[in-house]
């Protein structure tokens, strides 16, 4: 334990002026327990116990997900990725703990595990956990062998169609092992909250739950410091703890003078720091983050952060991140939260499982809203070995768990009991809604619940929808007013909306509706949603012309893996199992693609959310060979005009708003089948083809706002690399996402090139993923190669640990001039 002596100290100098008195006590010991592990897949029988002989077996450190390494198989199915992602698997790793520990708590805290794990220790079972989403204990301290060789073993067990979308396989998110006093503060052991809060004063209440788990009896104390984002303390208070065997839960009330608010453009975070002593030692030491806001929803004023009314402009987000595939990675998530947060995301929902808890504090951090969801299902089945199976045991653990874990959040405003349950159909919906909803209060009065409906009026019929707060209603933008009408009580919003489908870069003519396109593709005109959805422009006007809901979350920000709608495998019996949607593995939904390239849909919603000046028109303009003369030219733009050009020469400005383009969109609207509607968001030209320049000038109130000029690319001749960051952590998980792109010697994007790229990377950094937002191929996310789609292509590149120097990476493609850069890798990065 020679790593947990090093914290311990670097903890104990950090508290130094304490240390005089208290070192002989046991303090708590947090590390990392990532690196190290053996893996193997299938079983013997015998992988629990200590004299199991992993030489064998593949060492590799945690996060890790089996299925994205692959390889894909017609014989997976698409809808999960079409990777393997089920069947047994072990885990292993030995460790020690110092003989000098004996007598203290030893536990594992496992972020997620995905699923139905099964931990043991020395051969012992000492740990079970099902749901694949929610963090889970263990308590190792009853088969610990202090001092000498100890065996954790995690037996995995992933079973097929066990969910609708891509769930990652393997021990996907960070462990933790911690040592501590047998009393300690329990694990997600403080609650605190803000009853009280203006300018002058916020009351701050923490709720801090101590575990004896020895039943000792004596006396503790338990203070607490509040101190702000840079570290001053600002409030402080000691309580005395008088333990009479079992557990116990204290009570605080501290002030902050002048709070400093939690907002969505100033996201100040305060730390609790709780230590725990007896007598004048100190025995456990504790922080959680929280932020001093204020939430409230009516009907009148929506939703309110400190006393402002926030519409949201929101999106389903899965946890997948694409070419990583389900392994937690801080630098991956917090990427698709900047790209989110570029578009004018204000607010995500955890479709449809509890989140990583990297996911909260990044949200925390960047002043993003959250939605957190428990389940996809309760009773009745979606998929066959889905939820169900644990709904029995697990459910109220599994719920109580997930609010326990992300209560502290000032990002976390609402909590999700479930999506479109199919209970929304049957008589007993309302009552398991009311009972979890009751769970989700108990353990968190603070924020409302919610959850998805898809089922009107089903949902208000069988009690669904009055047993939550807020009605969150999935693809219904014509049936607010409804809604509202025979329910005036209720606070609704989108909770999915839109579901468009498209492929970045894509564009087929003519623009029309299509459930399919046998190219695997959809175009980017966006216009395509399968037939129980919207196109775009028309869930934005509902939530424009609907003063009433709180907004909306987009189905989805990023594209995701498996779900590919509308490829979803059809033609069985002539095209084997997957059909003629074979390989199509991945959805088309994200306004980014898989790769995290933004498709048109992101500069159409951007045009809506955001106030930075902007414009954008699709398509590319490279249409020699094209059947079609005259090309349909569309353009997002956040400015009130906009002129296009065509080699200099204008083709005429229209208004937002007053010249309206007319979509191509098979929906049903107040139950007439509608198959076209008149956009207000987007402007239109139709232009008669000629190679060149193609140039947009946006205005707003007569003044320039913006351009963008696409110009008709030549021959592929060159390759583009530009990094996301030049200079990352060498601590062996940091990444740089490298944008490719296939140019002409002018360095404009070839829009159609399809080129293969081969990498190599040198010094302190290794190929960690590559991707090109192309949902239909079956080429490996782990190659050192990869073909551009639509031009581009992405190298994702992760920092080699304690190798801090520079990373060399170069890009070759037969018949294109080479290219490299250099990122640097450092000890320490200040961002
Ligand atoms: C919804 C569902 C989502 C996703 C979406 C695709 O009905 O809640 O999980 O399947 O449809 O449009």
């Amino acid at each position: 334990m020679k790593e947990a002596k090093f914290l311990k100290i670097t903890y104990l100098l950090a508290f130094g002026f304490l240390l005089l008195s208290c070192n002989e006590e046991q303090q708590r010991i947090r590390q990392s327990f990532n690196e190290d592990w053996k893996f193997s897949k299938g079983e013997t029988g015998t992988e629990s116990q200590l004299s199991f002989d992993d030489s064998g077996w593949r060492k590799l450190d945690l996060p890790h997900d089996w299925a994205i390494e692959g390889p894909f198989d017609s014989n997976f199915d698409t809808r999960v990725g079409g990777l393997p992602t089920y069947g047994t698997a072990w885990y292993r790793k030995t460790f020690k703990i110092d003989a000098a520990q004996k007598g203290n708590s030893v536990s594992i805290e496992f972020d997620g595990v995905m699923n139905n794990a099964e931990v043991y220790l020395n051969g012992k079972k000492v740990g079970e956990r099902p749901f694949g989403y929610i963090g889970f204990e263990v308590d190792l301290t009853p088969y610990i062998k202090f001092g000498e060789e100890n065996v954790v073993a995690v037996r995995v067990d992933p079973k097929e169609l066990s969910a609708r979308w891509y769930p990652g396989a393997g021990i996907y998110r960070n462990t933790w092992l911690e040592i501590k006093n047998p009393v300690h503060i329990a694990h997600w052991g403080t609650y605190i909250t803000t009853p009280e809060i203006n300018q002058q004063k916020a009351k701050v209440s923490i709720e801090t739950t101590l575990q004896n788990k020895h039943n000792l009896k004596g006396k503790f104390s338990l203070q607490t410091i509040l101190v702000d984002a840079t570290g001053n303390e600002v409030a402080s208070g000691k309580k005395n703890i008088e333990f009479k065997g079992g557990n116990s839960l204290v009570l605080q009330e501290l002030n902050i003078l002048s709070p400093v608010f939690w907002e969505m453009d100033n996201p100040h975070l305060y730390t609790a720091k709780s230590i725990l002593y007896k007598g004048a030692s100190i025995i456990d030491n504790y922080e959680s983050t929280f932020g001093v806001r204020t939430i409230e929803y009516t009907q009148e004023n929506g939703f309110q952060l400190n006393g402002e009314q926030v519409r949201f402009q929101g999106v389903c987000m899965h946890h997948d991140l694409g070419p990583l595939g389900a392994a937690v990675n801080y630098r991956g998530t917090q990427r698709q939260l900047e790209i989110m947060k570029s578009m004018g995301v204000n607010a995500i929902r955890t479709s449809h499982n509890p989140p990583s808890p990297e996911q909260l504090e990044i949200c925390d951090k960047m002043g993003i809203l959250v939605q957190v969801e428990a389940f996809d299902e309760w009773t009745i089945a979606k998929v066959e070995n889905g939820y169900i199976k644990f709904w029995d045991k697990w459910h109220e653990t599994d719920l109580r768990d997930m609010i326990k874990r992300d209560r502290n959040h000032p990002s976390v405003i609402m909590w999700s009991i479930g999506n479109e349950v199919p209970e929304q159909r049957k008589s007993k919906g309302g009552e398991i809604a009311q009972y979890l909803t009751d769970i989700c209060h108990d353990e968190d009065p603070t924020r409302p619940v919610t959850a998805g409906f898809n089922d009107y009026p089903q949902c208000v019929e069988n009690g669904l929808a009055e047993a939550i707060d807020l009605v969150g209603l999935n693809y219904k933008p014509t049936q607010y007013d409804n809604i509202l009408k025979n329910n005036p009580d209720y606070i609704v919003y989108g909770s999915e909306t839109s579901s468009c489908v498209s492929s970045r870069g894509v564009y087929h003519l003519p623009v029309e509706n299509y459930d399919r396109h046998e190219s695997l593709q959809l175009t980017s005109y966006d216009i395509i949603s399968p037939p129980w959805a919207y196109p775009p422009d028309f869930e934005i006007y509902a939530q424009e012309t609907m003063t009433h809901s709180l907004g909306e979350f987009i189905w989805t920000g990023f594209d995701y893996l498996g779900e590919p709608t509308p490829f979803n495998g059809r033609d069985n019996e002539t095209h084997g199992k997957w059909g003629v949607d074979y390989p199509s593995r991945s959805s088309y939904f994200g306004a980014v693609d898989l790769a995290g390239l933004p498709k048109d849909r992101y500069y159409f919603y951007q045009s809506r959310w955001t106030e930075e000046p902007m414009v954008h028109i699709l398509p590319h303009w490279n249409w020699k060979d094209s059947k079609h003369k005259t090309i349909p030219v569309y353009c997002y733009t956040n400015g009130d005009e906009a002129e296009l050009f065509l080699n200099g020469k204008s083709l005429g400005r229209k208004k937002m708003g007053e010249d309206k383009t007319t979509i191509p969109a098979e929906f049903i609207w107040w139950k007439k089948p509608q198959t076209t509607w008149d956009s207000p968001y987007r402007l239109n030209w139709n232009v008669k083809y000629q190679p060149g320049e193609l140039k947009v000038v946006a205005y707003k109130n007569g003044k320039v706002h913006a351009e963008k000029i696409i110009n008709t690319a030549g021959e592929a001749a060159k390759i583009e690399l530009v990094a996301d960051r030049k200079e990352i952590a060498a601590d062996g998980s940091d990444l740089s996402f490298i944008t490719v792109s296939i140019t002409d010697a002018r360095g404009i994007l070839c829009p159609n090139a399809d080129n293969l790229v081969n990498f190599e990377v040198e010094g302190g950094g290794e190929i960690e993923a590559v991707g090109n937002g192309n949902a239909a191929t079956t080429e490996s996310f782990q190659a050192h190669h990869r073909k551009a789609f639509s031009g581009k292509c992405v190298l994702i590149v992760k920092s080699k640990k304690g190798e801090a120097g520079e990373i060399n990476i170069i890009a070759k493609s037969k018949g294109l001039a080479t290219k490299d850069i250099v990122i640097k890798s450092l000890d320490s990065l200040v961002e």
